[in-house]
């Protein structure tokens, strides 16, 4: 995965702590309010993206933060804060990526293997998604 800082708004690079412990795995932490930039409230993961042609996001949320992690095979995140874009490949289970408020992201081409993780700092609420995209650019302050 890049290391290239990101340009879009509410976002960034997310490095978990790994040991190696080869021929027996890897062992990745994640804790709250250390490595993620706040208290976790709900965790979900993301599996069977078999389908080449999957597409999964295409929101963006008010006030939501999450950390989004590819903790197995591969996936391309395309964050849009209104103003500036972003592509990158995630591919490394220890580098995970801040998705802010007021950015649409779009999640696409899946290895067949691929689990995707993500931590978010409040429960589900299907008011905080903004699902129109043209919406979301009436609602953006430009940056
Ligand atoms: P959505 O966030 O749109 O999926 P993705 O961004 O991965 O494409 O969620 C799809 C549906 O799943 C949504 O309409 C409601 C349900 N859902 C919950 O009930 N709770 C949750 O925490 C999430 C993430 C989704």
């Amino acid at each position: 995965m890049s290391d290239r800082v990101l340009t879009v708004q509410n976002s960034g690079h997310i490095r978990l702590h790994r040991y190696g412990d080869s021929p027996d795995g890897n062992l990745f932490i994640v804790e709250a309010e250390r490595q993620v930039p706040f208290s976790v409230r709900r965790v979900y993961f993301i599996n069977s993206l078999g389908n080449p042609q999957a597409i999964r996001g295409n929101h963006a949320h008010r006030e939501l933060w999450q950390a989004i992690f590819a903790i197995n095979g591969s996936f391309v995140l395309t964050l849009d804060d209104g103003v500036r874009k972003d592509s990158l490949t995630l591919d490394d289970p220890g580098v995970g990526i801040l998705i802010g408020p007021m950015l649409w992201h779009t999640m696409t081409k899946f290895s067949a293997n691929c689990v995707i993780l993500v931590l978010a700092d409040h429960w589900y609420d299907e008011g905080d998604y903004i699902r129109d995209h043209e919406q979301f650019l009436s609602m953006v302050t430009p940056v």
